[in-house]
């Protein structure tokens, strides 16, 4: 064919993506730090990965535990494959998270690309989703655990709570049409929808003008190949690189085959819901799984569609006063919510000091209380003595929410034991 190659054809591909000039700011690493691109490479090597799993994986509660440990014993370079896999999705997840608070830290996410904020809510929820039914998969005690634990809280959902467990779990508990139901989910469902969503994704980046940059007058243009190209290639290289080498030396986790009458102690969410099963411990379930959930999801879709009197798009944190405050919030919402943790769980204790009072308010009204009234106080300061504008008020806000998910989430990790106490409270 004439004029054809190799070369050509990756280049004919890549222009699809991107425009053919790009401004030359866009390049610099710190803009994105690639997060978006790492992203779609992470979900296509799981969707290649995920493929060839099929071949062995049996999707019955007799046979899955032992087709994933002939996976791994008697299929050459088997167990290599489930690696690669196991730890794409996990840190497909924290990139995914990365890549959110990145667009929203470089006021990203206005005007023209709001509806892309909203996309990329719904590849959170999927990537998240994908990662939940996928972690069921194996059958062993780990995944069994975590998706009773997850699913059950489900069930304190307000009037919908319980038909929405059954219909997730295919049943009162978790059993063998949960794993059937969690495979398809896995496997069929949430791929096709996050193929529409990354592809409406990238079409919104496009038709956006590419990334959000600060506004200058006249900024130099340069070729996006290869002043683009060829630094997404070495990000996917080092990526490439960084996820083989692990998947060579350390094993996604396999523990002993699911026994649905004995739970181990602690039962554990998995690590990135940990953060609710946490705060599940100091709120009414009616407030730790709906009114708390609901409330921060609706803040999030609401970010870009508040009035704002002035926004600096593409400009990191709006200010240098905005990027303080950020630094103050974050280590204040850390310090305050680990602070709120320990008092709960060593001084408070409302639960058993109220008991004789509704539950509802001694352990859902009476602590969420306690926790937004400081916090207001501390937004009250920011706006009255610091002078804050609404959008750092509302960077101050989404910064106390992720920070306190985020010191709830290593609490849960790393500070409790046994019975789901604080191990140096227990020791
Ligand atoms: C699988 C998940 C995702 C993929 C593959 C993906 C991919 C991308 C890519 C390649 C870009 C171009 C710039 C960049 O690399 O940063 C981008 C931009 C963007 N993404 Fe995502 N993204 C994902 C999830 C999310 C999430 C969770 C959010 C936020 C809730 C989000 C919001 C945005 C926004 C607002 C932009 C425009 C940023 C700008 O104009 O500077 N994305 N995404």
């Amino acid at each position: 064919m004439k004029n054809w190659s190799t070369h050509k054809a990756i280049k004919n591909f890549v222009l699809h993506l991107h425009p053919l000039k790009i401004d030359a700011r866009a390049t610099a690493y710190n803009r994105t730090f690639g997060l978006g691109g790492i992203a779609a490479l992470l979900t296509t090597i799981l969707f290649v990965t995920g493929l060839l799993l099929k071949f062995e994986y049996i999707p019955s509660a007799g046979k899955a535990y032992d087709s994933i440990l002939s996976l791994k014993n008697d299929i050459i370079f088997g167990s290599l494959l489930r690696n690669i896999h196991y730890w794409s999705a996990m840190l497909l997840v924290v990139v995914t998270f990365l890549h959110l608070i990145r667009v929203f830290y470089s006021q990203s996410i206005f005007y023209e690309r709001r509806k892309n904020w909203l996309y990329g809510l719904l590849l959170m929820f999927l990537v998240v989703s994908s990662n939940f039914t996928g972690y069921l998969l194996p059958w062993d005690q780990l995944s069994f655990w975590a998706v009773t634990i997850m699913t059950n809280l489900l069930e304190y959902i307000p009037f919908i709570g319980e038909t929405l467990a059954k219909l997730i779990r295919d049943g009162d508990s978790v059993g063998e049409p949960t794993l059937l139901r969690f495979y398809h989910f896995h496997t069929g469902l949430l791929p096709l929808l996050m193929v529409f969503a990354v592809t409406m994704h990238f079409w919104l980046v496009r038709k956006a003008g590419g990334i959000a940059l600060p506004k200058i007058e006249k900024p130099k243009k340069v070729n996006t190949h290869p002043h683009l190209t060829y630094r997404e290639a070495y990000i996917a290289l080092i990526v490439i690189a960084v996820i083989l080498l692990f998947s060579i030396f350390v094993d996604a986790p396999l523990l002993d085959k699911a026994k649905p009458t004995v739970s181990p102690n602690p039962s554990r969410a998995p690590w990135y819901f940990m953060g609710f099963q946490e705060l599940l411990m100091h709120v009414h379930p009616v407030f730790g799984s709906f009114v708390i959930p609901v409330a921060v999801t609706a803040f999030f879709i609401a970010i870009p569609f508040i009035k704002y009197p002035e926004l600096n798009t593409g400009v990191w944190f709006h200010s240098l006063k905005g990027k303080k405050i950020t630094i103050w919030s974050a280590l204040f919402s850390a310090l305050f919510t680990f602070a709120f943790i320990l008092s709960n769980d060593m001084i408070f204790k409302f639960g058993d000091r109220l008991a004789s009072w509704p539950k509802i308010i001694s352990t859902g009204c009476l602590p969420t209380l306690l926790y937004i009234i400081p916090v207001g106080a501390f937004l009250w300061y920011l706006k009255k003595k610091k002078t804050a504008n609404r959008i750092e008020l509302v960077i101050t806000i989404t910064t106390i929410i992720l920070s306190a998910y985020i010191t709830m989430m290593l609490t849960g990790i790393f500070l409790r034991g046994e019975g789901m106490q604080l191990i140096f409270l227990h020791a």
